[in-house]
């Protein structure tokens, strides 16, 4: 297969795994074809192109590409371990289980493992579902929880609407909109679900009192709070758990993504253990093949001990206020262009002055070796979430490049 040219594996990928991805980066000439990562770097097939990866999809590089500890802690755990069994008990579901509980908000004392956010998602909603005996699960407009059944039933619309009838008792309000919320729940509501800060809605970063009001009405109402940590946690926000700037306990908690490592896919729902009634009367009603493999168990808790240590999170606070002055000098330059910097941590987003701007800006960006991508539901807003790794002088070059492709749609666009 060596001897196959990027050209060959773009018209393989094109007839074997999707023409319309192939397509649509061939007519806006990005024809990127991942070859050599490491680090925060990311480098075309041919070697030709470098990109710095400011999309991390989404947090799983959080630590960087080929991080060497966790690639390490792979190998290692090969010496003796694989996938596991599901159906049987497991010293490393249970350590790793363990160590969550320990760094989880208060109360939250067990884990289900699983292979995909989306997954892990579905069975929080169950959870509260079969917990509260009721139907009503209310999400936010505009969010975004994945692709699965009842991920993508509590996610935007848009996602679901070519795929025909859809998963019942599902509603959506604004975000951040607390009487809204308000007047959505009733005596059916099962669990109320967000993200901490929506990713796909331009990295909204919601008011500070918000999700203790969340708290408030879901006690009120005797309804499951679910609260999506899939790209806020793991120190991606300065702290270990998005959630933690907001003072407040939800009663499940997902992660996923940077869980991972960049590795081995690993996702799990914490929740707290009065929750856990619902699982122990039959505990086969939810199961995953490759939930929390055993091996992938091992990179996960590898991943907690270095993302969870105060010199890290210190590190990532420090990056997060260079963005943030970089960005107060790029505001002054592009007055017309950025209407606002959005950011909590490394979780960053550029408003701009309009929905043309983020598509710009990202072909903008790779052109100017940047991989960012605009926010699906809000497509004014670039998501600029570089690997939490990611250095002092690595942050000025971003920044710098930024500075270039700014200034390039500036000019496509005339502002
Ligand atoms: C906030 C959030 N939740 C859930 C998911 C779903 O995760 P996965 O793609 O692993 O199913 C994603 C994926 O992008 C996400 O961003």
């Amino acid at each position: 297969m060596d001897e196959l040219s990027k050209q060959d594996i773009i018209k393989l990928f094109h007839d074997h795994v999707s023409s319309g991805k192939a397509d649509m980066f061939l007519s806006n000439d990005m024809d990127f074809v991942f070859g050599k990562r490491q680090g925060i770097y990311m480098w075309d097939l041919d070697g030709e192109k470098r990109l710095i990866n400011c999309h991390s999809n989404g947090g799983v590089f959080n630590l960087g590409h080929r991080n060497p500890d966790i690639i390490n802690t792979l190998v290692s755990s090969l010496d003796e371990l694989d996938i596991g069994n599901h159906h049987l008990m497991s010293k490393s579901r249970a350590l790793l289980a363990k160590r969550l509980s320990e760094l989880m908000p208060e109360d939250i004392t067990y884990t289900v493992f699983g292979v995909g956010g989306g997954e892990s998602i579905d069975l929080a909603i169950k959870i509260a579902r079969a917990y509260t005996g009721r139907p009503k699960i209310i999400s936010a407009k505009g969010g975004y929880h994945g692709h699965t059944g009842f991920a993508l039933a509590a996610g935007d619309e848009k996602y679901r609407k070519p795929f025909g009838l859809m998963a019942p008792g599902f509603v959506q309000v604004p975000f951040n909109d607390i009487a809204a919320l308000d007047k959505s729940m009733d005596c059916e509501t099962a669990g109320v679900i967000f993200e901490t800060i929506p990713a796909t809605l331009g990295i909204y970063v919601p008011d500070r009192d918000y999700f203790k009001k969340v708290r408030e009405l879901c006690d009120r109402n005797g309804a499951v709070m679910i609260i999506d940590e899939v790209q806020t946690g793991l120190g991606r926000t300065g702290r270990l758990w998005g959630i933690e700037h907001f003072n407040v306990a939800p009663d499940i908690i997902v992660i996923g993504k940077g869980l991972s490592g960049g590795i081995y896919p690993i996702t799990a729902t914490c929740f707290k253990e009065k929750l856990e009634t619902v699982l122990k009367e039959d505990p086969f009603i939810h199961v995953s093949t490759f939930g929390g493999a055993e091996a992938g168990c091992s990179i996960a808790l590898k991943v907690l001990e270095q993302s969870s240590q105060q010199p890290f999170l210190d590190h990532v606070n420090a990056m997060a206020r260079m963005f943030e002055h970089g960005f107060e000098q790029l505001k002054a330059r592009y007055s017309k262009l950025i209407v606002s910097f959005r950011q909590l941590g490394l979780m960053m987003g550029v408003k701009m002055a309009n929905e043309l701007c983020g598509p710009v800006m990202t072909k903008a960006c790779y052109d100017n070796g940047i991989l960012s991508i605009y926010a699906n539901n809000d497509t004014s807003v670039s998501q600029l979430m570089p690997p939490l790794i990611i250095t002092g002088q690595e942050t000025r070059e971003v920044l710098e490049r930024l500075d270039k492709a700014f200034g390039q749609v500036n000019e496509l666009l005339g502002l």
